[in-house]
């Protein structure tokens, strides 16, 4: 596989702007958002590189003022999903012969575009599609997507170099090709940068996908699109299936070229296409690949030696960053009472600062939630906790959906350590807290440990180590992403592969070499030599 003409170098990840007042970048970035405010885009599906207009049209509205258009989209059906696998099929031998650096070469020229010319596009559409601030958009819909599809690149390199022995008369040899099929690739719409994985990293090791990205994030997906058409992708390598759960996945599961399924979303969508694979199973000419990431109720657990004002800041940025939609956020938080009091004091006294609503003024810390099922959920558990005896907001509980789907930050203090908020995943800002009896510090351990059926991400906060080390061995199960002294949030292309296992998914960590293996078969070659 050695080509003295192409060597991806390790990459370095991508440094982020800031957007600081008074930069030449925040300009560039609020011309952008003009600029993409005063124009309505039509989106269709892009299936076999030709642009396919469907009978079911759906308005693209922001988040945080729904009367907003920003375009409107074309939804597809069983027809369209016909198309598409029909056009992947046709792509796809010539794409897995094409020699890899070929592939990859296409992927770092798109890492190049989100990074270069596309930056401001990127930021400013997931901004108004998505309702995320100027950073956390730069930090993942420019930051980690660039770096999902240059590291993936890198590491596809290394493991094409990886080789069996070979004794003296022989020449062993593997062979890394592609499924035998397509991979259907199914996108949430809390990260733009998740595409840089779930239709890319199957498409780089010579796959051809089905993407199905949320409706609710289809702004930016779009442009994903733009890019890797630009960047050269092949048409029918990527088909893009905007559309609703139920009308594009029953055909795809029912398709005998079904080869894989890569996916982040609901525990329940999840589970649902794994039994309808298992229900088709002798349909397919292969085993398909199942890869998923799924909910989370992710912790933060607090030792007595902790940092109070690290604690305090942590949970703030991991509990209400994009309005808690993160996979990865806090929404759990254990505390023993001898630093409750502290904790509290200080927790309020920084979270009167938070300030939210619309993202397009940069000094909002939130924005508003995804849409209004979202906001109905979320204000759902808020009223819970108003009529309940065992839980008391502490701060927060306003919402209001008459512009945007706001929702304050709350905090929310729970009596019993099994009340719904400290159970159930809510995706949006609330985070609960239960207060231990410092004496109760290992019942409380494995509280945190067997409240949940998650195991995402998870945050400890002490400072004796001795203490860490225990913590760490006993929530060894509890969390894929474990965080020590920081808070559960923010995990980084090859610096903290990502994913989480029991019900929160396979744990086939983004951003490292195990994911990639998933959307390859081996063949192993024995040669007398
Ligand atoms: N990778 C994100 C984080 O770590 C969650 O999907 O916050």
């Amino acid at each position: 596989m050695a080509n003295a003409f192409f060597e991806i170098r390790e990459p370095e990840n991508e440094s982020y702007n800031s957007y600081a007042p008074g930069t030449p970048e925040r300009k560039k970035l609020r011309e952008e958002i003009d600029r993409l405010k005063g124009q309505e885009i039509e989106i269709p599906a892009i299936i076999g590189g030709q642009k396919i207009k469907t009978d079911h049209q759906q308005d693209v509205v922001m988040p945080h003022n729904h009367q907003h258009t920003l375009g409107s989209v074309h939804l597809c059906g069983e027809k369209e999903v016909e198309m598409a696998i029909e056009a992947s099929q046709q792509a796809r031998r010539e794409w897995a012969d094409l020699p890899w650096e070929e592939r990859a070469s296409i992927f770092l020229k798109a890492a190049d575009l989100i990074t270069g010319p596309y930056r401001y596009t990127m930021n400013a559409a997931t901004m108004l599609g998505q309702s995320k601030t100027p950073h956390q958009s730069e930090i993942e819909a420019v930051g980690e997507l660039a770096d999902f599809l240059r590291f993936n690149a890198y590491y596809l390199q290394q493991l094409y170099r990886e080789q069996p022995y070979s004794p003296d008369g022989m020449w062993n040899r593997m062979e890394y090709r592609p499924l035998e099929g397509f991979i259907f690739a199914v996108t949430p719409f809390n990260f733009t940068a998740i595409a840089g994985n779930l239709p890319l990293a199957p498409a780089l090791c010579g796959n051809v996908s089905l993407w199905k990205p949320a409706t609710s994030s289809i702004y930016s997906s779009y442009f994903i699109m733009k890019v890797l058409h630009e960047a050269g992708m092949p048409e029918g390598v990527i088909n893009f299936l905007p559309g609703n759960g139920a009308d594009v996945g029953n055909p795809v599961v029912e398709s005998e070229h079904l080869a894989g399924l890569h996916f982040t979303g609901s525990t329940g969508t999840f589970q649902h296409l794994w039994k309808s694979i298992a229900d088709n199973i002798e349909t397919y000419n292969t085993y398909p690949r199942i890869v998923g990431e799924t909910g989370g109720k992710d912790f933060i657990f607090a030792h007595e030696s902790a940092d109070v004002d690290a604690l305090v800041v942590a949970a703030i940025r991991a509990a209400y960053e994009y309005q808690g939609q993160k996979c990865s956020a806090a929404s759990r938080m254990y505390i023993p009472e001898s630093i409750w009091g502290s904790f509290r004091e200080k927790f309020l006294e920084e979270v009167q600062k938070v300030k939210y609503g619309d993202v397009e003024d940069f000094s909002n810390f939130m924005g508003a939630v995804i849409d209004q099922k979202a906001f109905n959920t979320i204000t759902s558990y808020i009223d819970y906790v108003q009529e309940s005896d065992d839980g008391e907001i502490l701060f927060g509980g306003n919402y209001d959906d008459s512009e945007g789907y706001f929702i304050e930050p709350t905090l929310v203090l729970a009596r019993d350590p099994h009340f719904k908020t400290m159970e159930e995943e809510i995706f949006g800002p609330v985070l609960t807290v239960y207060v231990y009896e410092d004496d109760q510090f290992e019942e409380t351990l494995q509280l945190c440990d067997t409240t949940s059926p998650y195991g995402l991400t998870g945050a400890i906060f002490a400072r004796d180590r001795y203490v860490l080390k225990k913590m760490s061995d006993k929530l060894r199960q509890a969390a894929g992403n474990f965080y020590i002294n920081d808070k559960p949030t923010a995990a980084i292309v090859n610096q903290q592969p990502f994913g989480g296992a029991r019900k929160s998914g396979t744990n086939d960590k983004a951003g490292s070499a195990a994911n990639l293996m998933r959307w390859m078969s081996m063949r192993s070659i024995k040669e007398t030599t």
